[in-house]
Formats: C-alpha cells, structure tokens, sequence
C-alpha cells in the first residue's frame, strides 16, 4: 500500500465531512432546531475518522520522519503549520461541543459559537487538506529515502489492516454517507 496515496483518498472523505458540517450550520442559520445527535456525530467523524485515524497516521509515520530526515524547511513547516492546524482543529471541536451543550441548557446566544466553531474548523481543514495534496506530501515524496517510504508504506497497511478489523473506515464512511444524505440535498431556502 502507498501510504501516502491513502491519505489523499482519506482527504476526500473529510472534505465531504467538511461540506455536511458547513450544510447543517446553515441549517441552524436559518433557525432550524438543532439536531444534537448528527451534531454528536459529525464531531465524532472528526475526532475518531478526521483525527485519531487520519491525523494519527500523519503525526506517527510521517511528519515525524519528515521532521527527523528532511531538514529546517520540513521542519518548520511541519512543526509550526501542520501540526498547529490539528491542533487548531481540536479546539474548534472542543468549543463547539460546548457550545452545543450551552445552547441544549436554553443558552440561546451560544448558538453563534456553534456556528462559529463548525464553520471556522471546516474552513481550517480545507486549507490545511489543500496545502497537504499540493505542498506537503509531494515534498515528502521528493525528498524522503525510498528506504523511509517503504517503511511508512508498510506501517500504514499494518494500521488499516488493524483498524478493518474494528471496522473503522467502514463505520465512518457509513456515517458520513447518512449525513450527506441528510444534508447535503437540502436547501433551507
Ligand atoms: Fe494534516
Ligand atoms: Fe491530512
């Protein structure tokens, strides 16, 4: 398995989270009710799918080479971009799940921080997705020793073949598939 090609087709799926996010906070705009249990999924996706499985991989098996093999550009790109981002993207989460719970205890202003968080995280991840498809792996690919590939190659495929076993990509892609459902064919016109 190419380890990295497998990140760009994972960056397809979270882009399609990022647009079911950005749907239901224009749902809520509009001044429908929010649904707290899609909500409580989508942040799910991000935290298990968009984070622990994507991010995990990225963080564990090649930002950390990259770092260690590559020198001060990929270090500091890495180290003060990437890696910031995620961190950035936990926050949003955070505070949006808290602001979810404000607005379930009858906090009606805390319906702009919902709004806030949800769109401001899918707005952080598109940029960071893109500047990874165009920048930062093929800068990787160019400049790490095959040697390196071969290696995150075959972490990668140990993980996925871990993680089938629990079933994890088949879950999120399940759940992703029935929020776009729900709110992706939807206009609040
Ligand atoms: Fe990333
Ligand atoms: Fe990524």
């Amino acid at each position: 398995m190419n380890g990295i090609s497998l990140m760009v087709e994972e960056h397809k799926y979270i882009k399609r989270m990022l647009n079911v996010i950005r749907k239901a906070s224009y749902s809520v705009l509009q001044g429908n009710p929010i649904n707290y249990d899609d909500f409580a999924d989508m942040i799910d996706f991000v935290r298990n799918y968009a984070d622990d499985h994507h991010h995990g991989k990225e963080e564990k098996m090649l930002f950390n080479r990259m770092m260690d093999e590559m020198g001060g550009a990929a270090q500091k790109l890495v180290r003060h971009g990437m890696l910031v981002e995620h961190d950035m993207g936990r926050l949003h989460m955070k505070d949006l799940e808290e602001a979810l719970l404000k607005v379930k205890e009858g906090d009606h202003e805390a319906l702009i921080d919902v709004i806030a968080n949800a769109v401001a995280y899918a707005n952080l991840l598109y940029r960071h997705i893109d500047k990874e498809d165009s920048l930062v792996y093929p800068f990787a690919e160019r400049e790490l020793p095959q040697v390196t590939l071969d290696k995150i190659n075959e972490e990668c495929d140990a993980f996925e073949k871990e993680m089938e076993k629990k079933n994890v990509q088949k879950k999120y892609i399940k759940l992703l598939e029935s929020l776009e459902d729900k709110y992706v064919s939807l206009t609040f016109l």
